[in-house]
């Protein structure tokens, strides 16, 4: 058993209040400062304040004191490719030609079993660099380099859903024919497969992952929807991931393409015309979609990914984060690394903040009562439990209620010069998680801890100021 000492702040449930810009429902949250969090065997035990700790756990405990820092459950990424890592930061444009110039002739490379492992490895390493414990990740097309990515997810002992790219569609010549599956009927038999080996193994999930509508015929987006149908009622339920009307052309394609065989309302509707829409499926990005749309997301309990980084830096529009809320769907903060640029989740708040900035100069948020701002505690509700619920994953992990799985991040508040200036005079607690969200990235993540064991060997040395 360890007792480990310092800030505790978890969430209970989304802290966003409708229509009262710039409050938290305080009920939602749990702050203990002084704090302590109770590990045993994996597990959380116990989290409150360290006054209020029973004896016997200091007592029999091992104190481990990071007194002084913030800790917070471990950071969950619904929405990231591993097989981007070296084309993030590709200066291609927007969504479509960007994805012809760079993503798949990099993602090509992962061909290359030896490549796909050492790449698969090195995405671990960010990941837990920034406090990032658990993600909905897209492999490749490859089964190899998914077979890689689940034993490298499964070694380090991680809870990780994902599952290998189904990609049958050229998209008009812009996938290399060495970059697409062969029949629909071998790409099924190849999921099944990886689901054999892996979907429950230890921690990990796997995702039935067609691409987008776009790369993939209706013939293998219905055989991916009967897929997760099949799995449904069962005790090993799957899940699914793609990417949703992210970008205006991206849409307008869509629709073209499968006007004549579904006569699709919206985007969305092609989805879920083929069943895909449901309880553990996880739509990245999410941007032009109407209220029609949030609610069957909503309903159907399937999650979305607000990727603002990602959304921001290819120009494809700002995530509707207030319309989610209304519609009472279940949304997760995620980098899209490679389209995001960067692997950490404080960063990504800070962008999360600035689009949510942005979507209030839309002309339905002129109104005052409309606007919100982005709060640095739905931030960090939205980088924990937030992105637990899209996936529906919150029993195991995303708080620190008892029993859920030990994932979890200690952050420092004085990382940087700037940052320990800055949170020093800021005026309260909420003020101070705010600017850690907006300044803070990599540096601030002091330790990462997977079910209660610390997994970072090297540090950044602090500069003092
Ligand atoms: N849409 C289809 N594939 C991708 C991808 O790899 N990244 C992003 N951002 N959007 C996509
Ligand atoms: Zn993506």
């Amino acid at each position: 058993m360890t007792v480990f000492l310092g800030t505790v702040l978890h969430f209970t449930d989304d802290p966003w209040v409708p229509c009262h810009e710039g409050h938290d429902d305080p009920k939602a949250y749990h702050l203990y400062d002084p704090g302590a969090l109770v590990v045993r065997d994996g597990v959380v035990l116990w989290a409150g304040h360290h006054h209020e700790c029973p004896r016997e756990f200091v007592d029999h405990g091992r104190v481990v004191d990071h007194r002084g820092h913030l800790i917070v459950p471990g950071f969950v990424d619904p929405h990231i490719h591993s097989g981007q890592v070296d084309s993030i930061a590709s200066p291609g444009g927007q969504l479509l030609p960007w994805l012809r110039d760079y993503m798949y002739p990099s993602e090509m490379r992962f061909a290359d079993p030896d490549y796909a492992r050492a790449a698969t490895s090195f995405f671990f390493d960010r990941l837990l660099e920034c406090g990032t414990t658990s993600a909905c990740v897209y492999t490749t097309i490859h089964p190899h380099a998914t077979d890689a990515f689940f034993a490298e997810a499964h070694l380090r002992r991680l809870r990780m859903v994902s599952g290998k790219l189904l990609m049958d569609d050229d998209n008009g010549g812009t996938v290399p024919k060495e970059y697409l599956d062969g029949p629909v009927e071998q790409a099924e038999e190849e999921c099944r497969r990886l689901i054999d080996r892996w979907h429950h193994t230890g921690r990990l999930r796997y995702a039935v992952s067609p691409r987008f509508a776009l790369t993939s015929t209706l013939k293998a987006l219905r055989m991916a929807g009967r897929l997760y149908q099949e799995s449904r009622h069962t005790d090993r339920p799957l899940w699914v991931q793609s990417h949703l009307a992210e970008n205006r052309d991206e849409v307008r394609a869509v629709m073209e393409k499968f006007r004549d065989s579904l006569d699709p309302r919206s985007y969305l509707d092609v989805y879920d015309k083929c069943g895909l829409v449901g309880p553990r499926s996880m739509w990245g990005h999410s941007v032009w979609i109407d209220d029609e749309d949030r609610a069957l997301l909503a309903d159907a309990g399937a999650g979305a990914a607000f990727n603002p980084t990602s959304n921001l830096f290819l120009g494809s529009g700002l995530f509707d984060l207030d319309g989610a809320a209304r519609a009472r769907a279940r949304v997760g903060l995620g980098t899209d690394v490679g389209g995001g640029t960067s692997y950490s989740m404080l960063q990504t708040m800070n962008e999360a903040y600035k689009v949510v900035a942005m979507a209030n100069t839309y002309p339905h948020a002129v109104e005052e009562k409309h606007r919100k701002t982005l709060t640095g505690l739905r931030a960090f509700y939205l980088a924990t439990l937030g992105g637990a619920r899209a996936l529906h994953l919150d029993e195991h992990i995303g708080s620190f209620r008892h029993g859920r799985e030990a994932d979890f991040v200690v952050l420092d508040w004085a990382a940087t010069p700037l940052l320990k200036r800055r949170t020093e005079v800021a005026r309260d607690f909420h003020e101070r998680l705010f600017v850690l969200a907006t300044l803070g990235d990599d540096r601030a993540v002091k330790q990462t801890y997977v079910l209660g064991e610390p997994v970072l060997r090297h540090r950044w040395t602090r500069r003092e100021a």
